[in-house]
């Protein structure tokens, strides 16, 4: 609501584009929503997902209500997109394969790495080249707790640190223990590589201490949780991990909640994207862009297909 309010004018100078919002689904109608019309506001789902408007916006994250939610905005016909990387590694292939079979788009650049650009990196920047290898810092409470432990605070001090500033996911356990990174690993990973998973798996941050991150300090290295995907015989290799980066290397200067994804592809060589993965304006300018990419649609709708395997097992 607040970037329609200040970005609209422009977007229509600059776009031809004219965002109106029909309507806005919370569960709390009487709970203070600066900046929001009150007469826009319901807690009926029928009166936003049956309403008159082109495109859906699903941020209520979750799987369950979410994925209902989002089915009957596209049966309806309706463009839909998300920032719910939850939903879009439990059922994405179903959905996808769902909008295409009704002719509409679903997009999700905001359920990876917030403002960072890199789902549209992969489905369009670098759709002309094979990519090698996917690793990034996926996960910035992970981030920001590593980087606060650096500081002397001690594990839970610096995760309580994370929630109080709202990095961290109501559930903390999906980010200390490397969930949240391996949902968006697999998203990433399924736009970029047409190949089976071979090996996958996930370990967290809980496990360490603040004797590690002195004994990392003493070696020159910090430590960050490293989420990769990489081409091996056969397939693909996924791993989430935390990892001893050397202070020069580009992921030890990602600090506090920054997200930074490193792509490897095969003639365009290493691509490096970082900023800011959380946060409401960051991700909001993020499905801003889908949106305005909905009303795009013709142009860019075959290069989706693309997102069909998205969901597969793991
Ligand atoms: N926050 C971020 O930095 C960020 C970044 C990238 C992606 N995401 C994704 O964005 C989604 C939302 O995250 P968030 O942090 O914005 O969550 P949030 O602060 O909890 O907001 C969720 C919103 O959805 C509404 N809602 C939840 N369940 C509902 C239901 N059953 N019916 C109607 N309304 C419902 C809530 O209404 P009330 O206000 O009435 O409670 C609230 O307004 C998640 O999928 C998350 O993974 C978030």
């Amino acid at each position: 609501v607040q970037l329609v309010a200040s970005e609209g004018t422009r977007i229509r100078e600059r776009y031809g584009v004219e965002l109106e919002i029909a309507g806005v689904l919370v569960r709390d109608p009487v709970r203070e929503r600066p900046g929001v019309d009150r007469r826009l506001i319901t807690t009926c789902a029928l009166d936003v997902l049956d309403a008159d408007c082109d495109v859906i916006v699903e941020l209520i994250g979750g799987v369950h209500t979410a994925g209902s939610f989002v089915r009957r905005a596209i049966a309806r016909g309706r463009d839909v997109v998300t920032a719910n990387k939850a939903l879009l590694s439990a059922c994405g292939r179903e959905l996808f394969t769902m909008a295409e079979r009704a002719g509409v788009a679903l997009r999700f650049e905001a359920s990876v790495c917030g403002a960072v650009p890199v789902v549209r990196a992969l489905r369009h920047g670098l759709a002309g080249d094979s990519i090698e290898s996917i690793a990034g810092i996926l996960n910035g409470t992970c981030n920001y707790v590593l980087t606060r432990m650096e500081d002397g605070l001690d594990f839970a001090t610096a995760l309580s640190l994370a929630q109080a500033n709202g990095f961290a996911e109501a559930e903390a356990s999906l980010d200390v223990d490397g969930e949240d990174a391996a949902q968006k690993l697999r998203i990433l990973a399924d736009l970029a590589f047409d190949a089976p998973v071979r090996r996958a798996w996930v370990t967290g941050i809980r496990g360490i201490s603040a004797e590690a991150i002195a004994d990392a300090r003493a070696a020159g290295c910090v430590i960050r949780l490293v989420a990769e995907a990489r081409r091996v015989a056969g397939g693909i290799e996924m791993s989430v991990a935390p990892r001893l980066v050397p202070r020069s290397d580009p992921f030890a200067r990602v600090v506090d909640e920054q997200n930074a994804v490193l792509i490897r592809g095969r003639a365009s060589g290493e691509l490096l994207l970082s900023g800011r993965g959380a946060g409401s304006l960051p991700t909001a300018a993020a499905v801003l862009s889908d949106v305005l990419e909905c009303g795009d649609r013709s142009r860019h709708f075959a290069t989706d297909r693309a997102a069909v395997g998205l969901g597969a097992e793991v």
